[in-house]
């Protein structure tokens, strides 16, 4: 199988990165994970790349023209996939354009449900009663493009932020790569 040369985008912790470097580790499994972007430098999830030898490249979104330097970037290490982890930016319609139905996020709530930030807060105060995770296709509109999977957990009411979080992301380590999957599988 040639494995789709892919870029993982992090802003932090990094732990889906970690869990699709692992993944793609399997001779199976559709992506390799060539290059890691970082638009903050001091995001855990780079001593991953460190750990496992992937070329990364820190981005400093202050510039006006950040999104030239990613695409570069993407250019030279040939990527032809792009997995959002944690990248607490929103990319341009440049950007999108140049990867288009290429680029897929992962996002801690049942979408369309609780879309942007703070997703676990705004879930405890709405009392909702299932939570979960989607992975979606990347297009200009935050949070909004198609559904590749959505894994659901029910939420007791004695759940806190932290173990909503805890419940979610453990999900997340399983929707992700069997998103990709699934991507590939069909085309
Ligand atoms: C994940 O839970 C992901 O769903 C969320 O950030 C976390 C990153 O964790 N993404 C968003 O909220 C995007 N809107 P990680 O850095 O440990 O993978």
């Amino acid at each position: 199988m040639v494995k789709k040369k892919t870029c993982v985008f992090i802003s932090g912790q990094g732990s889906n990165l970690k869990n699709l470097i692992s993944r793609s580790r399997d001779n199976n499994f559709p992506i390799k994970i060539s290059l890691i972007i970082s638009n903050n430098k001091k995001a855990r999830g780079l001593f991953y790349a460190k750990k496992y030898n992937i070329p990364y490249v820190l981005i400093n979104t202050k510039f006006n023209n950040y999104e030239n330097k990613i695409l570069l970037n993407l250019r030279k290490h040939k990527i032809s996939f792009i997995c959002l982890a944690g990248y607490m930016k929103i990319l341009s319609k440049f950007l999108i354009k140049n990867y288009k139905k290429k680029i897929i996020n992962i996002h801690p709530s049942l979408l369309p449900k609780f879309k942007g930030l703070n997703t676990f807060s705004r879930i405890i105060k709405s009392k909702e009663i299932k939570a979960g995770c989607t992975v979606h296709f990347v297009n200009e509109k935050l949070d909004s493009g198609s559904k590749i999977i959505q894994k659901i957990f029910f939420v007791n009411s004695n759940y806190d932020e932290k173990i909503l979080k805890l419940k979610t992301q453990k999900l997340e380590y399983k929707a992700y790569p069997e998103a990709i999957i699934r991507i590939f599988r069909y085309n």
